[in-house]
């Protein structure tokens, strides 16, 4: 691989997105009502840094205002107040001052707005909705496969139990039957379809058995295999301590990944942040998107023992229990500068789009093929995995499939020590150039001793 190009084609490929993005942006513009579309963006380049249209910041919640200006002053007032608050506060203008004071005496800046950008502002304002986000990806339910035969298995299950219900109400009906035919009561003559069907089910009862034996032994088999991938990590994504998002963090904030899991390049271990570099930011950022969000934030000042209102730390620090999300067993050795840095491999070949999670998940094969279907911003994965993540088979799958760019390797590094040694045994050396390329498998990166301790 080569990591200059790659590098390059993601510049261009980001380039064009962001042409996309404006293109797409101004089209959304025009799409919509002109009036509406102007306020958001007058919304945003001049009121969103103070104000929610639909709750309290740093100022008031602006849903509803022209109303509260005309209920308690006057509409002129509430243009005069938006152009210049100091203004209508200082012509003593009662509910200016009330605002004035309710709002800790935080004067709000006097903006440069017509009347006809005051209007578009709150035609916006007014018809505002916050957006629900999907609900994130969650555990199995979204990559492909798993949907597959876990549905294979409910549609088993339904099927099954239909089964069961009709045999048993058929065996009930035939009891009845046999009963009343006893007591010499009198047979009902017309039958329900309901009937006719049970006592066609307990007529051809032999099938029936065959059927449910059948249906268990296949829920039987799927359970199986259910069972022997409990041994698997894929999809395994646990509570953490702190609703963090990824996808808040790296994606949309697009802080780089090596940020946070900064001994990625030099060492075994990508390591967790610790609550210092969360405070890097978070010293100010003392507020969500909610109060959920804000909640969760005054949880890393427990742990980093800061108290907010004095802005000092206290010393009494809480570290932050995160749950180990990837896990290897002990015999196995696995290093990410070896990977991330020798190898060129980039994060999202084993831990797919994580721009797009909230916490870790160990991705599903399926997540890892496919990640190039949902991210632009993705080269495609030439391997292709068919083992689940973090088995033995998936590392192997790997190393078969990955080429190592010896050529390309810095100086003085292990490959050009291989390459020379190489050089000398002609013969190995053309038996791994017969198809063009060196991987990592025939590197030695299939002996057992390179991933065992
Ligand atoms: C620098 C922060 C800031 C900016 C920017 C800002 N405001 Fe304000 N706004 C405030 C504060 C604070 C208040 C509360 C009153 C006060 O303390 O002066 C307020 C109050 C208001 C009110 C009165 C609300 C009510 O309930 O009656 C209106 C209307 C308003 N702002 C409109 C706007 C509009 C429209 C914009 C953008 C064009 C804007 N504000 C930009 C800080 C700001
Ligand atoms: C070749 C596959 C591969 C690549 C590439 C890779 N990782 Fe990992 N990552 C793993 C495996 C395997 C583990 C589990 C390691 C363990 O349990 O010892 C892991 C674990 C982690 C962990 C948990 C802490 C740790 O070190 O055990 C973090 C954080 C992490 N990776 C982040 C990253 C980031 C960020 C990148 C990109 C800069 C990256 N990884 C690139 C395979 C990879
Ligand atoms: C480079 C700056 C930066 C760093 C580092 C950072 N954050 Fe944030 N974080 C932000 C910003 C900015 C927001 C607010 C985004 C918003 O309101 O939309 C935020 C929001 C949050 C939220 C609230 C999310 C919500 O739904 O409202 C949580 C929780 C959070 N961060 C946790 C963390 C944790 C834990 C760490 C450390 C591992 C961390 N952050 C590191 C910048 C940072
Ligand atoms: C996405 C592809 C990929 C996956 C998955 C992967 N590797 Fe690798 N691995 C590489 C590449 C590329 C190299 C060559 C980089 C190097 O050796 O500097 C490599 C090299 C290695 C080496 C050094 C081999 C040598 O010849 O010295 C070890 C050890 C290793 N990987 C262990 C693992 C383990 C353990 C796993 C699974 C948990 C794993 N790798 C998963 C791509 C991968
Ligand atoms: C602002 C800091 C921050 C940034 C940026 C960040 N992460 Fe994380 N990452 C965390 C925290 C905190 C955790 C622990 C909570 C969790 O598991 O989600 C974590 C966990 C992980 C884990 C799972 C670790 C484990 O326990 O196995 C992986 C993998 C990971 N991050 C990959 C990435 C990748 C890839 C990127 C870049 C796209 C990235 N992270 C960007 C803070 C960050
Ligand atoms: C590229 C890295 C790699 C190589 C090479 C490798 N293994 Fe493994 N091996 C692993 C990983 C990763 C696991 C852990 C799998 C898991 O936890 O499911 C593992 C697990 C095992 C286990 C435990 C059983 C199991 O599946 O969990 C045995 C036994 C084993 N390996 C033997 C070998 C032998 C023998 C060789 C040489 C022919 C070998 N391994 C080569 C990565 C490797």
């Amino acid at each position: 691989m080569n990591i200059k190009s790659l590098f390059i084609s993601n510049k261009i490929k980001h380039l064009a997105l962001v042409v996309l993005a404006f293109f797409s942006f101004t089209y959304n513009l025009h799409a919509q009502d002109g009036d509406v579309a102007l306020g958001e963006t007058l919304f945003k380049a001049n009121c969103a840094a103070c104000h929610f249209p639909d709750k309290d910041m740093t100022g008031p919640a602006l849903k509803g205002a022209r109303e509260r200006w005309i209920e308690n002053s006057s509409e002129e007032n509430f243009y005069k107040w938006v152009k210049n608050s100091k203004s209508v506060i200082d012509a003593g203008d009662p509910y200016a001052n009330k605002l004035y004071k309710d709002w800790n005496g935080t004067a709000m800046t006097a903006q440069n707005l017509d009347d006809a950008g005051i209007d578009a502002v709150f035609a916006y304002v007014e018809i505002y909705e916050p957006t629900t986000a999907p609900p994130p990806p969650k555990g199995e339910m979204t990559s492909q496969g798993p949907v597959e035969t876990s549905s294979l298995y409910w549609w088993l299950l339904a099927g099954l139990l239909i089964v069961v219900i009709a045999v048993i109400a058929g065996v009930k009906g035939n009891l009845a039957a046999i009963a009343r035919d006893k007591d010499g009561e009198e047979q009902p003559e017309q039958l329900t379809v309901g009937q006719s069907a049970r006592s066609w089910a307990w007529n051809n009862r032999g099938w029936f058995g065959v059927t449910v034996f059948g249906c268990i032994i296949l829920l039987l088999a799927v359970g199986m295999v259910k069972w022997l991938d409990l041994g698997v990590y894929e999809n395994y994504k646990p509570e953490q301590p702190i609703a963090y998002s990824h996808e808040l963090h790296a994606g949309n904030l697009g802080i780089d990944c090596k940020y946070c899991h900064n001994a990625v390049t030099k060492s075994k271990h990508a390591t967790i942040p610790s609550v210092n570099v969360c405070m890097n930011c978070h010293k100010t950022v003392n507020e969500g998107k909610d109060s959920d969000g804000t909640a969760e934030i005054a949880k890393i000042y427990e742990a980093a023992g800061y108290d907010v209102d004095t802005r000092t730390y206290t010393g009494e620090t809480k570290p932050i229990k995160w749950v180990k999300v990837h896990n290897l067993p002990d015999h196995v050795y696995f290093n990410h500068s070896q990977h991330v840095v020798a190898g060129g491999v980039d994060c999202k070949q084993c831990h797919g789009n994580m721009k797009k999670e909230d916490v870790a998940r160990v991705m599903s094969t399926e997540d890892l093929n496919n990640v190039g279907v949902t991210d632009d911003d993705w080269d495609e994965n030439d391997v292709k995995f068919t083992k689940p993540t973090l088995t033995m088979g998936w590392c192997i799958e790997c190393h078969r499939q990955s080429s190592v760019d010896l050529a390309g390797a810095p100086d003085g590094s292990y490959y050009n020590e291989i390459h020379e040694r190489l050089l000398k045994d002609k013969k190995t050396y053309k038996r791994y150039l017969e198809d063009d390329v060196v991987t990592v498998g025939e590197l030695g990166g299939l002996e057992c001793a390179k991933c065992h301790y």
